[in-house]
């Protein structure tokens, strides 16, 4: 039998001990900006029907064409690995009948999501996402409310050069229009446009405007622009979003070429990336807009809605690399817990849960006999107290405190240890 290698799969990666400061800090800055703003969390499962993604993302886009992982259940039923968070949050919505609820529903969320995609810098196939989401509101303030917060968690994280991009892909009534100009300016130069353009000319010659390839770019530089073709009521919907972004003076340009990969957004589009000074940028960090149809679409009532995600591996990458270092005081050890003897070791275990019933940390080493190498793990962490518990003090009922800058040692009656302490640790 061939001996197999066991690693994680492609695009598949482990968040090692070390990095989830990194995450938590992130975590608390997502659970702030979303409290601070009204919104309440929401999971949905990981697994969905697939239809769920087929109709929300869009049949014609890269996500479902290509990159879901989907299979059929010992039951039969198509499933997917959820590529992102919104159709998933549509149907809870739908489901649950929260347009029974005062109006808008204000809801976010994080966790892993998945796509088959190419792995490279900042592009996984299992990433974490963060989502935004509001239902029940087309107000123009929304659209700048979600963009402020995008922009808010970067912030809060030390990001300082974000820029954000938008633009407004109208609806179904400009939309159409503009896509048959559209499709007249690309059919004359479509020699020019690579061979997945030439297809997308058929189905949707907005995803052309999209294309990274450098053939297609030098075409789209000269292509119509939608901002021009919108109807009166997507005009006056971005304008008054430009109106709250400067008004909240966020850092915005106009990207006139801006569409975005999902099917189905409407109006307001808008990314937001980190300006990167050595080429290694990590792509997009958030992206979002308004997606007015989408929940009539999965079976609910009309409702405007709009929201965000952004990519938290992305985001982690960049803070490591920049040295934003995440607060690592928290973790850092006050008091370290040494034992010596089978008795002292089956008490420091109720002491030690004396100690987390108190809220103290305590770091231990209940695996270690040797109290030298135990002190010597103590030092590594930098820990200020070591309490010493060994077969004299179980016997007697103390325990020993050695001030590590000091060295100086004291006893401390066991009933009286967890008290002491805690009044150590406030000054
Ligand atoms: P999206 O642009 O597909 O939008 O993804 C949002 C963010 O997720 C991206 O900007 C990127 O940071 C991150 N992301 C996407 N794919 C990967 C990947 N393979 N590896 C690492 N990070 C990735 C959405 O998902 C929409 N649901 C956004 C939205 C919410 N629109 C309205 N509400």
């Amino acid at each position: 039998m061939s001996k197999i290698k066991l690693q994680s799969l492609a695009g598949m990666h482990d968040i090692l001990p070390q990095d989830q400061v990194y995450f938590k800090k992130f975590n608390k800055s997502i659970e702030g900006v979303s409290h601070y703003y009204g919104f309440n969390r929401i999971d949905v499962p990981v697994l969905e029907q697939a239809e769920v993604f087929i109709k929300g993302t869009g049949q014609g886009t890269d996500i479902v064409e290509k990159e879901m992982y989907s299979f059929r259940t010992k039951g039969g039923d198509l499933v997917s690995l959820r590529p992102e968070f919104t159709p998933g949050i549509v149907r809870s919505y739908i489901e649950h009948g929260m347009y029974n609820l005062p109006q808008p529903v204000k809801l976010w969320t994080s966790g892993p999501c998945f796509r088959h995609e190419r792995p490279q810098a900042g592009r996984y196939r299992q990433f974490t996402q963060f989502s935004l989401e509001v239902l029940g509101d087309k107000s123009p303030s929304i659209d700048g409310q979600i963009i402020q917060m995008s922009f808010d968690i970067l912030k809060d994280l030390g990001f300082k050069d974000i820029s954000i991009e938008v633009n407004s892909i109208g609806d179904q009534e400009c939309r159409p229009y503009f896509k048959k100009i559209l499709t007249g300016y690309f059919r004359s130069r479509k020699s020019s446009l690579c061979s997945d353009c030439q297809r997308r000319l058929k189905e949707n010659p907005l995803r052309i405007l999209d294309c990274k390839e450098e053939k297609c770019q030098r075409v789209k530089a000269g292509a119509p622009q939608i901002i021009d073709h919108l109807c009166e009521a997507c005009h006056a919907h971005f304008k008054q979003v430009l109106e709250f972004l400067d008004e909240l003076e966020l850092p915005y340009a106009l990207n006139p070429y801006l569409v975005r990969g999902l099917d189905y957004y409407t109006k307001t589009v808008f990314e937001i990336v980190e300006k990167s000074e050595n080429g290694q940028s990590q792509g997009t960090l958030v992206g979002g807009g308004r997606y007015d149809n989408l929940v009539k679409l999965l079976g609910g009532r009309d409702t405007p809605a709009c929201g965000a995600a952004g990519g938290v591996d992305r985001i982690v990458n960049i803070m490591k690399t920049r040295e934003l270092k995440a607060d690592k005081k928290q973790e850092k050890t006050e008091i370290f817990l040494a034992q010596l003897g089978q008795s002292a070791k089956r008490k420091s275990l109720k002491l030690f849960e004396q100690f987390r019933a108190a809220k103290i940390p305590v770091t231990e080493s209940f695996s270690k006999d040797s109290l030298r190498s135990q002190l010597n793990t103590a030092n590594k962490m930098g820990a200020k107290w070591v309490l010493i518990f060994g077969q004299k003090e179980a016997l007697e009922n103390f325990i020993t405190l050695r001030d590590m800058e000091t060295g100086v040692q004291k006893e401390i009656p066991l009933d009286k240890v967890v008290e002491e302490m805690k009044a150590k640790i406030k000054n």
